[in-house]
């Protein structure tokens, strides 16, 4: 076990974890923020998305000790009252079906906004391919980002 001093959400937080314990579950299980997801555990679906600096990665595969000082965003500190321009586009697109991907998806499409205000449809495709939807929400996600490009 170590102490690690964490910037999470513009917040100060510690933990006492195992090195090793991979971001996703210092959030999920240390720190009480369940809104980032856990589906394949080996960065491959993209449902634990987040953002390191702005930028999105995937949690299950950061270890808490390669964190650093590094501002870290969850799902719950996107937005101060889920009003992020791609949280609406979201809801005006009328996108999650089952919820589960969304997190990640939104993450995702949040950072590639940031670095790229106008993204062009394969541009866009490219980015948001690594985000796996059982449900299949790939057209309206589509959609979604390109309206929130707009704003
Ligand atoms: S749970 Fe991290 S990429 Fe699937
Ligand atoms: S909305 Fe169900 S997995 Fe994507």
């Amino acid at each position: 076990m170590a102490t690690f001093n964490l910037k999470i959400n513009g917040k100060s937080r510690t933990v006492d974890v195992d090195p090793a314990t991979p971001m996703l579950w210092v959030l999920r299980d240390h720190l009480d923020l369940p809104g980032t997801k856990y589906g394949c555990g080996i960065a491959q679906c993209g449902a634990c998305t987040i953002h390191l600096e702005g930028n999105a990665v995937r949690s299950c595969q950061l270890p808490v000790s390669s964190v650093g000082k590094s501002a870290v965003t969850t799902i719950e500190g996107l937005s101060e009252k889920a009003d992020h321009p791609v949280q609406k586009a979201w809801l005006e697109h009328d996108v999650a079906q089952c919820g589960y991907c969304q997190t990640g998806q939104i993450m995702t499409a949040a950072a590639l906004l940031k670095r790229n205000p106008n993204p062009t449809d394969e541009e866009i495709e490219a980015q948001m391919s690594g985000n796996i939807c059982r449900c299949g929400t790939y057209v309206k996600i589509k959609e979604a980002v390109k309206s929130a490009a707009k704003k």
